[in-house]
């Protein structure tokens, strides 16, 4: 049996991280050293089964303090870095920018900076072999019209606070590749849906909403296109770019599934109609409720929204030999059937500021429109 590689995860709290931590230990080829700083977008029950687990280390700290990463590597040598922790909702960085700066432009310098020092003291084949990837998104492109792809060819063009600072970050781990031979690699993804994510994104919000009896606010008129990959898929993508990637590479992943908004949520509705039907829930039958579509309401748009991602994943799927596995169908059941079973991870969510957050973004947009 091959001894374990130990990695150091960043972000491992979050939705994406939770489910990377999970596979990489799952595989059984991993330690994995857990740096994560606890934000609002943390949630501590994610991860609370793997807690005891002797290949999993928990460290809370921020990506900002050079220090405690450079101790980090002195303590556990990893063979390699997974870079995600980030400020990652766009609707919060268009209120205010500043922790998006500070973590996903700072943080990743400052990952960098400890990573190059720690890197250029390995000797031999772990210096050959170590490895650092950049999880980014696919928002860096900017916005495509009705036709065409994404494509890890495709030139910047950030629309939003949120995706210039990922930019921003892209270009420093760029940079470091080609300056000091840092063995980067940087995946850009599209929209991710699952188990664990925070309910301030679009699906896991409009699923506890509907649950709720709440109003569906859909941005705009709802004709926004967004290419939806199970997160597994995405996790799956990552290690494969970690593992057999080439330094300096970037790869462009997506599900090869684009869905209006309106689409989107009226499946979200037809699907929850068939497994928790409104009738079967006394507050909304006495609501009135026949479908979860009668929630549905027109909100005032995103400002800046862009109209429309798809990704072209030839390289991966060509180099590396991926390709997304779960339709998205079986994988928005799967998710909506997550949710609906874990209360608790609900509750531990929703609690804290994520209140306010929900009456400041959706009180200034108010739920005034009816569906067209
Ligand atoms: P998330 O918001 O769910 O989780 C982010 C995690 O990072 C949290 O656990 C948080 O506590 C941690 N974090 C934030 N600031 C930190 C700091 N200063 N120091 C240490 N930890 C900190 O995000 P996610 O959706 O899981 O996204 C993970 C990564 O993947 C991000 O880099 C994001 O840009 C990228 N990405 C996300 C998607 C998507 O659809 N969610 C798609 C493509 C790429
Ligand atoms: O493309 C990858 C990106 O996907 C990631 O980099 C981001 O971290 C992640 O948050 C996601 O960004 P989006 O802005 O696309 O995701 P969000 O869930 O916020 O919104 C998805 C779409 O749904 C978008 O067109 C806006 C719309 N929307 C969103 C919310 C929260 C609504 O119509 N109503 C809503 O209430």
């Amino acid at each position: 049996m091959t001894e374990k590689q130990t990695v150091l995860v960043t972000g491992g709290s979050g939705f994406i991280g939770t489910n990377l931590v999970r596979l990489l230990i799952g595989s059984g080829q991993y330690r994995v050293v857990n740096l994560d700083a606890l934000t609002y977008a943390a949630n501590p029950l994610s991860l609370a089964d793997i807690v005891g687990d002797s290949n999993y280390e928990f460290v809370r700290g921020n990506i900002t303090d050079r220090q405690l990463i450079a101790s980090l590597f002195e303590k556990h040598q990893p063979t390699g870095v997974l870079h995600l922790a980030a400020e990652s909702h766009v609707d919060r960085s268009i209120v205010s920018a500043d922790d998006f700066v500070q973590t996903n432009v700072v943080g990743t310098y400052a990952m960098l900076e400890a990573t190059r020092a720690y890197w250029n003291n390995l000797a031999g084949d772990l210096k050959n072999t170590f490895r650092f990837l950049h999880v980014s998104t696919d928002e860096v492109f900017g916005s495509l019209g009705e036709d065409g792809y994404f494509s890890e060819g495709t030139p910047y063009a950030p629309n939003s606070p949120y995706s210039a600072s990922k930019a921003a970050s892209d270009h420093f781990v760029r940079a470091y590749h080609h300056t000091y031979g840092l063995p980067t690699i940087i995946t850009n993804c599209s929209n991710n849906y699952g188990p664990y994510q925070f309910p301030e994104k679009v699906i896991p919000l409009m699923i506890l909403n509907a649950l709720s009896g709440k109003p569906l606010p859909v941005y705009g008129d709802g004709s926004n296109v967004r290419d939806w990959i199970y997160v597994e898929d995405h996790c799956r993508a990552v290690k494969l770019a970690f593992e057999s990637g080439k330094p300096g590479e970037t790869y462009a992943i997506g599900g090869n599934n684009e869905q209006k908004n309106i689409d989107l949520v009226h499946q979200i509705c037809s699907i929850l109609d068939e497994i928790a039907p409104p009738s079967e829930a006394p507050r909304l039958r006495e609501q009135g409720l026949k479908s979860y579509s009668e929630l549905i309401n027109f909100v005032q748009d995103r400002p800046g929204h862009d109209h429309r991602y798809a990704i072209d994943s030839a390289r991966i799927t060509r180099q590396l030999g991926w390709q997304a596995e779960v339709e998205f169908e079986a994988g928005l059941r799967r998710t909506i059937e997550w949710y609906l079973s874990n209360p608790q991870w609900v509750d531990q969510a929703s609690s804290g500021s994520y209140g306010e957050w929900i009456e400041k973004n959706y009180a200034e947009r108010g739920y005034a429109q009816k569906e067209k």
